[in-house]
């Protein structure tokens, strides 16, 4: 595959894509198929210099695309993952206590400690361990992209924080002052939506969500991600997985569970799909032991037969527009 990397103008800076079309296709020169909306999302993200939140369910592409841009862009990728209970000390800086104990034992035993000169010191940079939020914006060199991956997952004050670094691209610490980044990070913030976002947060960014792909993109995914199958196999799983969606199920299937699914059926050497093959691996498809049970036996064989006929259905449109 094409890798396509945007030339460096200097060490410092970023080369940004010039248009939607470039945008798409850096994306695309790296596996990742990118719709022209999130394509468009991405360029005015950049060119504005503005954060972009990606909302969407999970294992739709969201973390795979922030990803796929830093490669692209040639730079750092700083990836805060959030959780439950994540707080400055992890998210910003924390003080290198034991260091600055040790610190103050020296200077003791060396008979040198003036107060105001041992704080000044003992807070300085030497002491600070940086934590990605930090790392972003104290950066010395190119701007990196910046992913606060799945940010509906930590407490809500801790968008609080946040909120002063997405407007500023600055980070306050009490002791030191203001740390403000000289070249802004790019910064991207994904969330799975198990939670409404503050609004405060939101106003910050430009938005874009993040859908399942139909059945067209979904075959660019698979024909990038898994390129030995053939268009048979890949055909017949991309519209399977479509009828799979449509099913009310406790979890809907994502495109990471769809190139799962494929690569297993490539290590069975499976050439087509089959309901007994499907019913034995469904478990790559769904996590879910209820929803295993409801799709196992005859609704496989009524999506399959509605996938077929899909299959045969686009095979003749491909036929019609590009005869060869
Ligand atoms: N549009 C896409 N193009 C290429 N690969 C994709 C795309 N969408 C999803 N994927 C693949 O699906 C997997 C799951 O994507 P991920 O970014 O982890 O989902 P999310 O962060 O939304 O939960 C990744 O391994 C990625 O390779
Ligand atoms: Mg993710």
């Amino acid at each position: 595959m094409r890798r396509l990397t945007l030339p460096r103008k200097s060490d410092t800076d970023v080369s940004l894509p010039a248009s939607i079309d470039e945008a798409q296709s850096i994306l695309a020169g790296r596996g990742y198929i990118a719709d022209r909306g999130l394509a468009a999302s991405i360029y005015l993200a950049l060119k504005l210099g503005r954060p972009l939140l990606l909302e969407g369910e999970a294992g739709v592409g969201k973390t795979e695309v922030v990803k796929v841009l830093a490669a692209a862009l040639d730079t750092e990728l700083i990836r805060l993952q959030c959780y439950e209970g994540l707080d400055v000390n992890h998210a910003v800086y924390e003080w290198d206590y034991a260091r600055q104990l040790l610190e103050i034992r020296l200077m003791e035993s060396a008979g040198e400690v003036d107060r105001e000169s041992a704080r000044r010191e003992l807070f300085s940079r030497d002491f600070l361990i940086e934590r990605p939020l930090l790392r972003a914006v104290a950066h010395g060199g190119r701007a990196p992209v910046l992913l606060i991956d799945e940010l509906d997952r930590a407490d809500e004050e801790f968008e609080g924080y946040l909120l002063e670094l997405l407007s500023d691209f600055q980070v306050t610490i009490p002791e030191m002052g203001t740390i403000r980044a000289v070249r802004p990070p790019i910064v991207m913030v994904t969330s799975n939506r198990t939670r409404e976002l503050h609004d405060a947060l939101k106003r910050r960014c430009l938005y874009c969500w993040i859908d399942y792909p139909d059945f067209d993109k979904e075959l660019r995914i698979i024909e990038a991600k898994a390129p030995g199958a053939s268009r048979r196999l890949s055909e017949q799983v991309a519209a399977f997985v479509q009828e799979l969606r449509q099913a009310e199920l406790y979890k809907t299937t994502g495109v990471s569970e769809t190139l799962d699914w494929i690569a297993a059926l490539a290590a069975l050497d499976k050439e087509k799909l089959s309901a007994e093959t499907i019913d034995e691996t469904l478990g790559l498809l769904l996590k879910n032991q209820e929803d295993i049970r409801a799709v196992r036996g005859e609704p496989v064989r009524g999506m399959l037969a509605r996938a077929q006929n899909r299959g045969a259905r686009s095979t003749a449109n491909a036929g019609r527009s590009a005869p060869r």
